[in-house]
């Protein structure tokens, strides 16, 4: 019995051993899969996705699949960027950044309005040279290329925009923070950048108000009168920032302190760490005047005299937006056709805006 009992239970133990070790590669490998798994998704929420569209706004995500997008070249990560911003920058290395999803780059919507304000505007058509669109999806990349000559596609992959229903959603959120990387970016390669919103319309060139002295410059929702008074509120759909080490730091900083508070978007984070960016890093943020860099926040400070761009902030609705931004660009045309005794003695005020419900009292 002895004898016979050996050799069999040798024979289980050896099987269960088996058994075991095969349980154990199976879930070796299961483990690997999914950290191969997270990081390429980690690698693809910073490279391969951008957007400002506020997400009431994103309507037709529903085409431009695989095939097309395949046909179109898409320049997939920030691998051709070096490449595509000496093409696009000033002769002192800036480049004016803007984004666009298929709404607001169809006919006859943003972004052509965005466009035809800077042919109207007070000699700043050549800026237009100068300013890189970056489409979230390849309908906006068709859009873009056929009406502008700078444009960059970067394809949302990694999340579902058409469940992006509400301002705060997380693929909403994950959107304006992967726009950060790529002005990072933007900043190591050396190039500064003027980030503007697609829902702002140029007047007048804003490059005048941009001091030399500042790290970055940003417009703000509402303004105390001191463009360095750092409890200014800013608005980050509008700002430029110089390419230096500290600015790079920045917006690193920008980025990683997004773990340290409850979730939130790009411009709500800068709030919060805006004083000790200043005090640590020795970052000089500067604010420019609603009065200048107006908005539908702080509608009644802006002054058409000096007005050097619009912005639909403080507005839901891309059909409200374009509605009162179009009008907008009626009435400074209507004032540029004066003559200067007419401006003067007529005292040319902005019409309040129809759509965008009262101003002054709303904060997004
Ligand atoms: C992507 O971002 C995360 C968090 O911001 C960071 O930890 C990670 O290093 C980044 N990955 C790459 C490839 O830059
Ligand atoms: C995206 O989200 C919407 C709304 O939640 C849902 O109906 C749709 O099936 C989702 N699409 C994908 C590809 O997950
Ligand atoms: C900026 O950083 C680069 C790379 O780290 C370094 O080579 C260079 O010396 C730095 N420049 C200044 C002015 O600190
Ligand atoms: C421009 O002026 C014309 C003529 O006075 C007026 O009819 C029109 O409504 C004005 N347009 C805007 C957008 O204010």
């Amino acid at each position: 019995m002895e004898f016979q009992k050996g050799p069999l239970r040798r024979i289980v133990f050896i099987a269960i051993e088996m058994w075991l070790a095969a349980a154990l590669a199976l879930l070796i490998l299961f483990v690997l899969a999914n950290i191969g798994r997270s990081s390429d998704m980690l690698a693809k929420s910073n490279y391969t996705t951008i957007g400002v569209a506020p997400p009431e706004d994103i309507t037709s995500q529903d085409s431009g699949e695989n095939g097309e997008i395949d046909e179109l070249h898409p320049q997939f990560g920030f691998a051709d960027l070096a490449e595509l911003l000496p093409k696009v920058a000033t002769d002192d290395r800036t480049v004016i950044i803007t984004s666009v999803n298929e709404a607001f780059a169809r006919p006859n919507s943003l972004l052509d309005l965005f466009r035809e304000s800077f042919r109207s505007g007070e000699g700043i058509s050549h800026l237009l040279n100068h300013v890189l669109v970056v489409a979230v999806d390849a309908k906006a990349f068709v859009h873009c290329r056929a009406v502008h000559p700078h444009c960059y596609l970067l394809e949302v992959t990694s999340m579902n925009l058409s469940s992006a229903n509400n301002f705060m959603s997380e693929a909403y959120v994950e959107l304006v923070w992967t726009k950060l990387s790529l002005q990072q970016r933007v900043l190591e390669l050396g190039y500064n950048f003027l980030f503007t919103d697609v829902d702002i319309v140029w007047l007048r060139n804003p490059f005048r108000h941009i001091s030399v002295f500042a790290d970055m410059t940003t417009s703000s929702d509402v303004f105390f009168g001191d463009i360095d008074n750092l409890d200014t509120f800013p608005n980050t759909g509008f700002y430029y920032v110089k390419a230096t080490n500290r600015t790079v730091e920045m917006l690193r900083r920008w980025r990683a302190a997004r773990a340290r508070f409850e979730p939130n978007h790009e411009q709500h984070i800068f709030n919060q760490i805006k004083h000790e960016l200043a005090a640590e890093l020795g970052a000089r943020i500067q604010f420019l005047d609603t009065a200048r860099f107006g908005g539908f926040c702080q509608f009644f400070r802006n002054d058409i005299a000096v007005a050097c761009t619009m912005h639909a902030n403080c507005c839901v609705g891309l059909g409200n937006k374009l509605h009162d931004l179009r009008d907008v660009l009626g009435q400074w045309r209507n004032y540029t056709g004066l003559t200067p005794q007419e401006k003067s003695s007529r005292g040319f005020t902005w019409r309040v805006p129809a759509k965008c419900g009262t101003p002054d009292k709303k904060n997004p």
